[in-house]
């Protein structure tokens, strides 16, 4: 929920400086320095005991001695001094404070940082950081931070978890022309963090795009739900830092394990339509190119270039970026014949040769922008004698102007040498989106259309499933009851039965006999396992027994499960075996649900079977989910199109898979008390899907 005063965050009628500091030096002076000269227009009380006077204004001993309301504070005095200064700050009503100071939670010092929090939120005053740079809001003009002095205004905003980063984030921006309307430092998060700033910048008029640095996510079930409401109206480019997998190792199940924290957050992104970078540098472009350019209006795409390689490349990217190449090769006969020598291309890319001259590409991009079918050109230039950069300059300029009018996004890739080079700075510094790597200007490009891509996606309602889950939640009180973390396989049937999931014929067997006669009457061939509440890793253990064809591998089976697993847990009670009916064909997948302690309830699908580790080959969404969503998630997986029947095989029933994912969602994010579903395998065929094994863990915790 929005906090109906965060706009006093941004536009705040009055701000004290806490720890304003007569010495020049120090953090708490450049912050006042920095409100006083940046033009903020409301009324500005830096506090210090000392008192006095600071750069032209009375200097307030304490923040109650000041006369008018002040819905900010800015707080630079040492940590023992925060909580302190906090409670006067409630006093005075302040609404929201930007505690400065490190020493906090980031160096272990939760308790203070709690105390801290507490006091505030039962007084109504809202924390950001502590341990952060400050903020700059281009709407009040407030540099409240101790960065440069000077910021320029414009309409990206930035969101930075790592103060560092963010003051040289500002400096990068003053050097590549990037003009910001809101640089903000969240730090510990202690209590303001992304999602609270998100759910403003939503609906700020100023803001066109969001470009977040992210380290580690505290809600990840709000800031998903926050990113999806952002991206319906605006970009949102997000880096992210700590590619770790270390804490997701630990985890108990496969969906954990292959839940790598960074990887998931990949998938959740794209769930989420936030265009990922994988460098700060990247996100600066992508957030300048969104910020300057409007959407293109379809996805033809050509490339303009005098060069085959550097074209060959750019090719190349484009697959990888998901940028389309037009390919109506009539349509670019038509358009480009006139402007090439008999030995360039027509087909796309558009390649003008090395003899090409500024007014041959002029001629290209005047063509490209005339044709409706094309809707956005990626120009690459390769140095070479026969004309001077310096007069192609401005047919790039005049042509970037022309192409952002008509709402077709035009990229430059320049290669050379000096000359090139400072053309490439002077156009950048006239915010012309030009690079000197091909790549790089095909990644602004995929950025773009994989934003278009979303923004073109209809809006759909989310159907609920229908699941009865008293059973299921009977069935974990019962666990819970017993101080189990895992379910036996009879309460797992259960659990299947109650969502509707088919599973294979089964039985348990406590004798020889009863192992025999259940196996005749499922039929061979049949699948031998071992039942115990000691054992969770089977087949680790030489529990497991597959494809017994007779009653004498029935037998034999038999003998051997109970002779591993005494040997190998000798005490563990064993309660029988459980015979069920192998299934044979189909393609094995696994389908997991999980609660992850970032992210919140996801489902996982995937290629399952006893290579899921190795092959990796899963993908992964934030729930609650719709079955469009379903389906993407399934069109992820490379090994997808076995799904669809490979070599005269027919097509599996994909639907049965969605509704079983849809279903294992339902019930990891209504069940309180599961931790873990994993179906592995799920055996898909063209008849219906059978969950051959399921592991379900409840959480330890409550
Ligand atoms: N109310 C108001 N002012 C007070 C109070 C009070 N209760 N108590 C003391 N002060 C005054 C002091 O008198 C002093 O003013 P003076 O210089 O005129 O005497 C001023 O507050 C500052 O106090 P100092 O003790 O001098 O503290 P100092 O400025 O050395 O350090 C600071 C304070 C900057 C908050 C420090 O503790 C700190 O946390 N530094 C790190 C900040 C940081 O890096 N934050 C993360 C940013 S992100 C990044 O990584 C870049």
């Amino acid at each position: 929920m929005e906090d109906p005063e965060i706009k006093y965050l941004f536009e705040p009628r009055g701000v004290a400086v806490i720890g304003a500091s007569h010495d020049q030096s120090k953090i708490g002076y450049k912050v006042l320095d920095n409100i006083v000269s940046g033009g903020y227009a409301g009324r500005v009380y830096p506090v210090n005991p000392h008192g006095g006077s600071l750069l032209g204004l009375p200097v307030c001993k304490d923040i109650n001695d000041a006369e008018g309301e002040i819905d900010m504070a800015c707080t630079v005095v040492p940590a023992n001094l925060v909580f302190d200064a906090v409670k006067r700050c409630a006093q005075k009503k302040v609404k929201f404070n930007l505690i400065i100071t490190s020493g906090f939670s980031e160096v272990g010092n939760r308790e203070e940082e709690k105390k801290i929090i507490t006091y505030a939120r039962e007084h109504g005053m809202r924390v950001m950081g502590p341990n952060i740079f400050g903020m700059f809001s281009a709407t009040s003009s407030l540099n409240a931070t101790f960065g440069p002095k000077s910021i320029r205004s414009g309409n990206i905003a930035i969101i930075t978890q790592s103060g560092a980063l963010g003051i040289a984030m500002i400096g990068k921006t003053a050097v590549e022309n990037i003009g910001l309307s809101v640089m903000a430092s969240v730090g510990n998060k202690a209590d303001l963090d992304e999602s609270d700033l998100l759910e403003h910048l939503l609906q700020d008029d100023a803001t066109k795009v969001i470009m977040i640095y992210i380290e580690g996510l505290k809600n990840g079930t709000r800031f998903i739900q926050v990113l999806q409401n952002t991206t319906r109206q605006k970009p949102v480019v997000v880096v992210k830092a700590g590619r770790s997998r270390r804490g997701a190792m630990a985890a108990a199940s496969h969906t954990g394990a292959l839940a790598g924290s960074d990887e998931i957050f990949d998938f959740l992104m794209k769930q989420s339509h936030v265009v990922r970078a994988e460098s700060l540098v990247e996100a600066l472009e992508w957030s300048k190119f969104f910020s300057n350019t409007s959407l293109p209006l379809g996805e033809n795409t050509v490339i303009v270039t005098n060069g085959g390689g550097i074209g060959v490349l750019a090719t190349d990217a484009c697959e990888k970026h998901g940028v389309k190449l037009y390919d109506d090769y009539d349509v670019l006969r038509e358009s480009f014949s006139e402007m090439m020598p008999s030995f360039g291309s027509t087909k796309n890319p558009i390649d003008l040769t090395g003899q090409a001259t500024s007014s041959h590409y002029d001629s290209a991009f005047k063509a490209s922008l005339e044709n409706s079918m094309i809707h956005s050109v990626t120009a690459l230039y390769c140095e070479t004698a026969v004309f001077d950069i310096e007069n192609f300059s401005p047919v790039i300029e005049a042509n970037y102007r022309k192409y952002n009018k008509a709402k077709k996004p035009i990229v430059f890739c320049l290669v050379g040498g000096e000359k090139t080079e400072a053309a490439i700075n002077a156009l950048k510094k006239r915010d012309v989106p030009v690079f000197s790597d091909p790549y790089d200007a095909v990644s602004c490009m995929g950025a773009m259309y994989s934003y278009y891509r979303s923004r073109m996606e209809p809006s759909r309602e989310r159907e609920p499933v229908s699941i009865d889950v008293s059973i299921i939640e009977a069935i974990i009180r019962k666990v819970k009851e017993e101080k189990r973390s895992f379910l036996l396989p009879d309460e797992s049937e259960g659990v299947m039965k109650a969502m509707g999931i088919p599973i294979p014929q089964r039985t348990i067997a406590r004798s020889l006999d009863e192992a025999v006669v259940g196996s005749e009457r499922i039929g061979y061939p049949v699948v031998m396992k071992i039942v115990s509440k000691d054992i969770l890793h089977k087949s680790d253990v030489g529990g497991v027994a597959l494809d017994l064809l007779n009653r004498k591998e029935v037998i034999e089976a038999y003998e051997a499960i109970l002779y591993n697993c005494r040997r190998e847990k000798p005490d563990a009670k064993i309660e029988g075996v459980e015979i069920s009916e192998m299934v044979q064909s189909g393609v094995e997948l696994i389908v997991g649900g999980r609660i992850d302690p970032s992210f919140g309830p996801i489902v996982m699908c995937g290629l399952g079977g006893i290579y899921v580790e190795v092959m990796k080959d899963v993908s992964f969404r934030a729930l609650p989910l719709d079955r469009k969503e379903v389906i993407d998630m399934i069109n992820e997986i490379k090994s997808h199109a076995i799904l669809l029947g490979v070599r005269g095989e027919k097509r599996k029933d994909i639907h049965g898979l969605v509704d079983t994912i849809m279903k294992v969602g339902a019930v990891i994010q209504n069940c309180r008390g599961l931790s873990d579903i994993e179906i592995n395998p799920l055996v898909v065929d063209e008849k219906g899907v059978k969950a051959v094994d399921v592991r379900i863990l409840v959480s330890t915790s409550g």
